[in-house]
């Protein structure tokens, strides 16, 4: 397998390895999440290599080709899914990073399999990279890894992006482990969040916690700031993810997509309102919150139970991670008290699917719904939201969105609420599903804007351009 200029390096492939399908022979199928989405066209387009886990434990895989990424997998053991995966990435920093929403564990048997983790992804990007080669690090898990890949790899150009948000420095500064986690994104020589309150809070750590000398970039740049580390300058930016807008907004349109988007609502029995809700099951996302906001709706009588029809759709997450078990059982049973209060024989209220549906399937429902619920008490970004409108051809439709997701800060015309303050999720619900059509065509088609021109493309581009303008000393810093 050659040598690949430009290395991305995920915690996931984009294929996920399911050893129980096809009756037991074992098959790839897509991975979860955003991340995923938003890499993977941006990969394809460039014949990059992909330096990811394959999604099962003890399995392993020689370097493959598929769609034109090649993918070099990395194994984990039984005991390291446990402890780097489900432990101290998504029990200790999900958590931690996400406001505390349930309290992070802080275990050093986890934080030990982080650190040994993140030195077997570093060693197989650095075999995975031509010399002089662009090598593009993602998210959480892997945090240590620019650090560890310059050590074996001074030759690479070596950027970072976190793609959940970055917590409150009060917050992050909770973490046992919190210097060497600095220290270990300062290895890169670019590091991009979603918003620019991530990476100020970032410079701030630099300087509070390694007494490194930081310096404040213009406003109107992506480049927020930089850090001096050595002799190194490492630029720190604000990067706002996207899809690939283009994709959805052409898909949808699809004669099978269209037809596909009616049946839907004929299936559901042509409801006034079709409300949809589209998440991994976590407790992040506030589909608790939005389950809540219809019952209230439905008891007071604002909206009706012959009328309105809710879809959500949660793709199973972390499910051996206790408090996602226990979200699981939460939303089941808010489920079934609404479906138990205001359903009719063979007409739910809430239609509610834990499996992840395919992406036709997604668009069709999307361009069906006429309310989207986008909730969450913390996102980084959430792609979902963006796919909606991306979805919208005709212009109609709503959103309604958490004002603590990354996206608020560019869809201003959604119908952003306080996922806290559950009487206004309750008015914005009202508000989206019975504006009239001239305003809610207007906000549609600014919402349109903003998402088909700032796609995934233009977020790779401005993240790859900064990051090979980035100098490796201070003084290229400076000139440039
Ligand atoms: P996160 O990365 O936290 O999961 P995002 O909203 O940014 O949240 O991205 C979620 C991605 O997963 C989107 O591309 C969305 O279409 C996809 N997705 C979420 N739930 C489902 C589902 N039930 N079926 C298919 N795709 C899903
Ligand atoms: C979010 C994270 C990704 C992660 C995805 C799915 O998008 O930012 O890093 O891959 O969720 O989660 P999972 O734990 O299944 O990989």
């Amino acid at each position: 397998m050659t040598a690949a200029d430009l290395v991305v390096v995920a915690n996931r492939l984009p294929v996920d390895y399911d050893p129980s399908a096809d009756d037991g022979r074992g098959g790839w199928r897509r991975s979860p999440g955003g991340l995923v989405t938003a890499l993977e066209p941006v990969l394809r387009a460039a014949d990059g290599a992909w330096v990811g886990w394959p999604g099962a434990a003890d399995v392993a895989f020689e370097p493959f080709t598929e769609d034109g990424i090649t993918m070099h997998p990395v194994s984990l053991t039984e005991g390291e899914v446990a402890d780097y995966y489900e432990g101290f990435s998504n029990a200790t920093l999900w958590p931690l990073y996400h406001d505390a929403i349930v309290a992070p564990v802080y275990d050093r048997t986890w934080w030990r399999t982080y650190v040994a983790v993140n030195r077997r992804f570093a060693a197989a990007a650095a075999d995975a990279a031509a010399p002089g080669a662009t090598v593009w690090v993602h998210d959480y898990q892997l945090q240590l890894v620019p650090k560890m890949l310059r050590e074996l790899r001074p030759d690479l150009k070596i950027g970072f992006f976190l793609h959940i948000p970055f917590p409150p420095t009060e917050l992050f500064l909770q973490l046992p482990w919190r210097t060497a986690v600095v220290e270990g994104l300062l290895g890169a020589d670019l590091v991009g969040f979603h918003l620019p309150g991530g990476a100020r809070n970032f410079l701030f750590l630099a300087q509070r916690l390694l007494g490194l000398h930081t310096h404040a970039h213009s406003d109107l740049d992506s480049c927020v700031g930089a850090v001096d580390v050595g002799d190194r300058r490492v630029q720190v930016g604000a990067f706002p993810i996207s899809i690939d807008s283009a994709h959805f907004a052409e898909r949808v349109q699809s004669p099978h997509i269209r037809e596909r988007a009616a049946q839907v609502r004929e299936e559901l029995g042509n409801p006034e309102i079709l409300l949809l809700g589209v998440d991994r099951l976590d407790y992040t996302k506030g589909i608790d919150i939005r389950l809540e906001a219809l019952h209230e709706l439905l008891d007071e009588g604002t909206l009706d139970p012959e009328k309105v029809v809710m879809v959500q759709l949660a793709t199973p997450s972390r499910e051996r991670v206790s408090a996602y078990a226990q979200l699981r059982e939460d939303i089941e049973r808010k489920v079934g008290h609404l479906n138990g209060e205001y359903g009719q024989l063979g007409r739910p209220v809430v239609h509610y699917l834990h499996r992840p549906v395919d992406r036709d399937e997604l668009m069709a429902l999307y361009s069906a719904a006429d309310v989207m619920l986008v909730t969450p008490l913390r996102d980084g970004m959430n792609l979902v939201a963006k796919e909606y409108i991306a979805c919208r051809a005709d212009g109609t439709g709503a959103l309604v969105l958490s004002e603590f997701t990354g996206a608020a800060s560019e869809l201003r015309r959604a119908h952003l609420v306080n996922p806290h303050d559950l009487d206004a999720v309750k008015r914005a619900i009202v508000v989206a599903a019975t504006e009239d059509a001239a305003t809610a065509a207007r906000r549609m088609q600014s919402l349109r804007t903003q998402v088909l021109h700032h796609d995934v493309d233009r977020w790779a581009d401005a993240f790859l351009t900064d990051l090979r303008a980035s100098g490796t000393g201070k003084a290229a810093a400076a000139s440039a």
